[in-house]
Parts: C-alpha cells; structure tokens; sequence
C-alpha cells in the first residue's frame, strides 16, 4: 500500500534499481508489484495491453524507461500514453529514474521522459543518478571484474558511483511520505574516484588481482561489437563513459542527504558488500 492504502507498480521491478526498491517496501510493509517482461506482474512497454492490469488499483507507480535498451524507444509516446492511463487508473504519484547528464548519449537524450511527467498531472519526483555502483557487479562492467581487466575509454576521470540500495531507499520515502513532490533529486555517492581507483577497491574486497586499463573511444566500440554488442548500444556506453574521461560527472550532488538526511554509501562499503555476498566469486 502506498499512504492511500493502494499497491505500489514496481516497472524495472526485475533491474538493478526496482528489484531494490520492491524489496525494500515490502520490507516495510507496503505492497509491490514487481512488474517487467519477466516479472511478477506483467509488463512490456512495447505491449500495451499488459499495461491496464498491472495499473490496475496502484496508487503510486516507480518508472523505469528504457532509454538505456538497445531498442527503439520514444519516450514522447510510450510515458505520455503510459502517464495517461495511470491518471486513468487513480494513480497519484510517480517517481521517475533518468541519469544526472544532461549530455545526448549515441544521440539519444537520457532525460527525455522528464517533462512528460512533470506534465502528467501526477504528483511526480525525479531521480537523477550518476553511475550506479552495481554496474561492477551486476551490470555493463561485469565481464571486465571477472576477467581481471577491465578495459574503458575512461582515463583517469573521476565518476562520484552511487549505490542502488540509496537510489532505491530515495525512490521508497518519495512512494510513501510527504515532502518530495515537485523534487528533483540527484543522487552520487559520497566521493568522487577513477575507475583505477574503483578497480583497486574490488580488489581489495575480493582479493584477485584486477586492473584497469584506459583505452580509447574506437577500441571500446570496437571490443563491444566483437561480443555481440549492436554497434548502437557500444556507441552509447562509450559516449557516456567519455562523459567521465572528460571530466564533466566530477562533482558531487545532495540528494540522498536531502532525501533521507544521511550520508550516501562509499564505494569502498559497496565493494565489501557485494564481495560479501558472493558477487565476484569466479
Ligand atoms: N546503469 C547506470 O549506471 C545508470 C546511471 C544513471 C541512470 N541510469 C538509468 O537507469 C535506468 C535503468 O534502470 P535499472 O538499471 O534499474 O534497470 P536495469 O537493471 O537495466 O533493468 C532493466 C529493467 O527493465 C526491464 N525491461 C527491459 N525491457 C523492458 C520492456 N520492453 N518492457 C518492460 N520492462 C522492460 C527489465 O526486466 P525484463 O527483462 O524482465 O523485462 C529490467 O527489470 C535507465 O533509465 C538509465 O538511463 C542508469
């Protein structure tokens, strides 16, 4: 229930933010629908006729686009046409996760579903993160961790990583408490750290030799696509990632102090953690 009483509809609920943000609601108490292609609810943002019964009876919806998909997305019909239905369907509130850059990534824009929402008529928050510290473990950088070179046209640029538990924790008090309609939050962590540095933590956590390897733009797209990568999709993570290298994510923001009035999770806290957990085991 969100504070209407009502479920709370989880899109992403199966990804690296929302699998987080369901299971810390239900860990409050409040009902989620764990809701994508593969999840417990139903839901594919190219059909749809999943969407009316996975809106149906939600207070509040978590929305995860697919701006970072390797796949045709429009955020200007599918978020207008999917907002539409949720006010419909009595929703009242929506949080939204984007990206901080305000940069085109392989000429696409990562904020595009922003002012869709903030026209929507729901009551709306933002969340804007920088680089997701489970990238490392769960995500793109995964394959390079677990063959002990991970290779990025990055340089020496400093990212300020933020963790999912954070980003999920900022999504569960916009869902259920008062105080954060009308926010824009952009989440980092508490540091600013090259990816050597990133590296040499895992390292530390895992106890494996890693290194990190700086190369350039061309060589990065080029690997990607070697493996199978659409050449699309490599253009993309390697403009982001040149967005590093060049030095424009090297600040750090307030959302999660705002948001929850504590500090963000360090890197190093993360790294021991998901060692922890398992997740570099080989
Ligand atoms: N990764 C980063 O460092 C980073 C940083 C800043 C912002 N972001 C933003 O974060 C967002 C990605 O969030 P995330 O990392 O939580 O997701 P994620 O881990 O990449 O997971 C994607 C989720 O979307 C679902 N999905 C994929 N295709 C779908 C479809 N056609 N219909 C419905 N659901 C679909 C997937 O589940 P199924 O496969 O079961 O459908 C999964 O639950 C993007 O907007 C990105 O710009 C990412």
């Amino acid at each position: 229930m969100t504070t209407t009483g009502k479920p709370i509809l989880v899109l992403g609920g199966t990804g690296k933010t929302g699998r987080r943000v369901v299971a810390q609601l239900r860990a409050r108490g409040f009902s989620a629908r764990a809701a994508s292609r593969n999840g417990e609810t139903k839901f594919d943002w190219h059909d749809e006729s999943t969407w009316d019964a996975a809106l149906d009876g939600a207070g509040a919806v978590y929305m995860v686009d697919l701006v970072d998909e390797a796949v045709e997305w429009d955020p200007a019909v599918s978020v207008r046409s999917f907002c539409k239905k949720a006010v419909a369907a009595g929703v009242e509130r929506l949080t939204l996760l984007q990206a901080r850059t305000d940069e085109e990534a392989g000429g696409k824009s990562l904020t595009g579903s922003e002012d869709i929402v903030r026209a929507s008529g729901l009551r709306w928050t933002i969340l804007r993160p920088t680089w997701f510290t489970q990238n490392f473990d769960e995500g793109v950088l995964l394959d390079g961790i677990l063959a002990g070179n991970l290779r990025l046209p990055a340089g020496d640029g400093l990212e300020p990583f933020v963790d999912c538990e954070d980003i999920a924790e900022v999504a569960v008090v916009s869902l259920t408490e008062e105080g954060h309609a009308g926010q824009v939050y952009e989440l980092t962590g508490p540091e600013l750290i090259t990816f050597g540095q990133a590296v040499a933590e895992i390292a530390r956590a895992t106890g494996r030799e890693i290194r990190y390897e700086a190369v350039t733009h061309e060589q990065y797209v080029d690997e990607l696509v070697s493996f199978g990568t659409p050449r699309e999709y490599a253009e993309l993570l390697a403009d982001l990632i040149g967005q590093i290298r060049e030095g424009k994510n090297a600040y750090l923001s307030d959302g999660v102090q705002r948001a929850l009035g504590r500090d963000p999770i360090s890197f190093a806290q993360y790294a021991a953690n998901a060692a922890a957990n398992g997740a570099w085991r080989v």
